[in-house]
């Protein structure tokens, strides 16, 4: 039995790593599993919420009551995303967007030749900032992965993006593991939830949003 605070709410999550092709057979990634944000689609839809994930390149069966978009590289997934955002109430972007891509995709395998090798990356765009800067943004759920300092660069995404909260994790703590250990960080300050299972995790993040957005009763 799970509280239905999201009933008649639609959420819209991001989740897993971005592929960036360097040629037909190769890209560049990250060691995203998804785990995370696969959780936090499945609390929401616990929750009551109707929940759209969009995913990138996992191995995980989909939440029960969610529905998938499966995409590849962080192109696909900002179309993706500014396609279906108008009309959810909360945008939680869990997913380890590529920050570059390579500048040429090879349209043939790249051959082993010379010693060096030199790629050429270019900017990705910023899906999260984008949503955010809508005339009419949901509420924004950004994560943060960092390796170290964790507090000063959450807490200045939230600000530079002008997002509602942030989730703040150690990538080494995060990244690929069952369980997580996560900071909330949002107008009020700073929230550090247990170290837990992701599923717990999720939990304590759905029922942060909740309050935050008044849907919990507390009569
Ligand atoms: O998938 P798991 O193995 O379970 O690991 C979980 C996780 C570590 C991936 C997850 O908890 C997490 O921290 N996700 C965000 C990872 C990330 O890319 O963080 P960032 O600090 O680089 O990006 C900040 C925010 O901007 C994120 O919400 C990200 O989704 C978003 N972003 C980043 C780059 C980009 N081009 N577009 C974006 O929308």
């Amino acid at each position: 039995f799970a509280p239905k605070w999201f009933s008649g709410h639609a959420v819209l999550v991001t989740a897993g790593p971005t592929y960036e092709p360097l040629d037909p057979v190769r890209v560049l990634t990250n060691l995203s599993s998804g785990k995370m944000g696969y959780a936090l689609a499945q609390a929401f839809a616990q929750a009551g919420a109707a929940v759209t994930l969009v995913s990138g390149p996992v191995s995980l069966p989909t939440p029960l009551g969610v529905t998938r978009v499966d995409v590849t590289t962080a192109e696909q997934m900002r179309a993706a995303v500014l396609e279906r955002v108008s009309g959810h109430r909360i945008f939680a972007s869990v997913a380890a967007v590529a920050d570059y891509r390579p500048a040429r995709v090879s349209p043939q395998k790249i051959k082993k030749g010379a010693e060096r090798l030199t790629l050429e990356l270019v900017r990705n765009p910023d899906i999260l900032a984008e949503v955010a800067a809508l005339p009419e943004p949901p509420w924004c759920i950004g994560f943060a992965a960092e390796s170290e300092n964790l507090d000063e660069y959450a807490e200045r995404k939230r600000r530079e993006k002008g997002l509602q909260l942030v989730v703040g994790n150690l990538v080494q703590e995060a990244m690929g593991r069952d369980e997580n250990t996560v900071v909330l960080y949002d107008e009020n300050g700073r929230i550090p939830l247990p170290t837990a299972d992701k599923a717990q995790v999720a939990w304590g993040i759905v029922r942060h949003v909740a309050r935050r957005l008044g849907l919990i009763d507390t009569a």
